[in-house]
């Protein structure tokens, strides 16, 4: 397993391109099910992730090809031949169950493994399958598999009332709907932008969906769906994590293809905290406005709240800050591992269940640490980034899974970073 190594310096400049992003491309993958015709997707991400979900979907019949580097996924599913999601695929990628809706409308059967749970929680599925049943599914679980099968006529339009506004339960249950037969309201939805961009590529293959955005997506069922060409909304996770690395060492940095309204929450904070944010022409500019952090609270919410997968790279950059700040994470019922590791370079963080209080430390102290999760792994990046000395950040095939180029990104605006095979 390799690691990577960071020392700490001094302001970084410059420019870093930021990729599509991950968690819509994992929904805008599965969409192919959908359709017998293509579906061609660009500005991809290339990371593991993506590779899971290709692996996945061929495994039931679907062509999925990697053009220009893995930029452009050139994807048609005319011909399922396996009903069946396995269990060695699903448990390395919990976006697997994002199959569940999309093979249930079109071929009106599916057998998907359960995910399982992982590093930051339960993460349960029971919110999709309830929208789904409301869309009168027959669902069996046995085995560890969900065993799912459509009424004769096929799917229903239904009413789904969520009783928390679930990314992946709203996903599945807008590509479910766009075949049911009549009119799906789903209220309580997820408001991702990931969930407006799948929509905008559903709409693309002929679907009739209003609402997007907003906690109520109204879905009017047709027969079927066409093929289309759609690019992929920028990664608003990697652009928010990028924002932070001038923040904790000084600099200014431009993130190409940065957009404020993706991630209006966090700019806000960011601005409490004494970083500026300028929009270009080409991106968002980031800077500190002058001096030190200053300490803010932070409660992570469903979308336009603050995101669940920016608190840990929040957590670093507050670990510098000048007072105390205090995250409560509301999303995951796991989701501070990276505050042990903080602490052993030298960060003052009290964990007491949801909450965490953090006070800012002069300095921080590079030191040996592991990675336990995608968004641990990158927070513990940034710490080494602002650290005195060297920091090895092991087992980094967690940061491979959603964040591409991460070294070159770095070194581009004069990071000391590289990455070192073996553990
Ligand atoms: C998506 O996960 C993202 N993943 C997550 O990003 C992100 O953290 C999360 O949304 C919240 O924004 C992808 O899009 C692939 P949820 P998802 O359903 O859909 C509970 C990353 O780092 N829940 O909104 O699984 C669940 O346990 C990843 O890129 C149920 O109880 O998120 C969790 O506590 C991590 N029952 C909360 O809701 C359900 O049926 C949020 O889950 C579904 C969810």
């Amino acid at each position: 397993m390799d690691s990577i190594l960071v020392r700490g310096g001094g302001p970084l400049n410059g420019q870093i391109p930021i990729a599509g992003a991950k968690n819509a491309c994992l929904t805008l993958m599965p969409a192919t099910l959908l359709s017998e015709e293509p579906l061609t997707l660009t500005n991809a991400p290339r990371l593991s992730d993506i590779k899971t979900m290709t692996q996945l979907l061929q495994s039931l019949g679907a062509e999925v090809t990697s053009l220009q580097e893995g930029k452009v996924l050139a994807m048609s599913s005319h011909g399922l031949n396996n009903p069946t999601a396995h269990y060695d695929i699903v448990r390395k990628m919990r976006a697997s169950i994002l199959v569940l809706g999309p093979m249930l409308a079109r071929d009106g059967h599916a057998i998907v493994s359960l995910p399982g749970g992982c590093a930051i929680g339960a993460r349960p599925v029971d919110l999709h399958l309830k929208a789904l049943e409301a869309m009168g599914a027959e669902l069996d679980l046995r085995d560890g598999y969900v065993h799912a099968k459509a009424p004769l006529g096929g799917l229903r339009g239904g009413t789904v009332d969520f009783e928390f506004a679930s990314v992946g339960a709203t996903e599945n249950a807008v590509m479910a709907a766009t075949l049911a037969k009549g009119t799906t309201v789903l209220n309580n939805a997820a408001r991702e932008p990931e969930i407006v961009d799948l929509v905008e590529c559903l709409r693309a293959m002929g679907a009739q969906i209003e609402g997007e955005g907003s906690s109520t997506i109204t879905i009017q069922g047709v027969d079927r769906l066409g093929g289309a060409t759609h690019r992929v909304v920028t990664d608003r996770i990697e652009l928010g994590t990028y924002m932070l690395a001038p923040a904790i060492c000084g600099g200014e940095v431009e993130l190409l293809g940065g957009k404020i309204d993706l991630i209006g929450a966090f700019c806000e904070k960011l601005d409490a905290a004494g970083i500026s944010v300028t929009e270009t022409d080409k991106g968002l500019k980031v800077a500190r406005k002058n001096g030190r952090i200053r300490a803010v609270d932070v409660t992570t919410e469903p979308f336009p709240g603050f995101p669940t997968d920016l608190q840990a790279q929040m957590m670093a950059l507050l670990c510098t800050a000048e007072g105390t700040s205090v995250l409560e994470e509301k999303i995951f019922e796991n989701r501070f591992m990276h505050a042990p590791e903080l602490m052993r370079m030298g960060a003052q963080i009290d964990v007491q269940g949801g909450t965490a209080t953090v006070t800012g430390v002069d300095q921080l102290r590079g030191a040996p640490v592991m990675a336990t999760d995608l968004r641990a792994s990158v927070s513990l990046i940034l710490a080494g980034l602002a650290a005195q000395g060297e920091t090895r950040v092991a087992r980094v095939y967690h940061l491979d899974r959603g964040y591409e180029q991460v070294v070159r990104k770095l070194s581009g605006v004069g990071a000391d970073i590289e990455r070192v095979q073996g553990e």
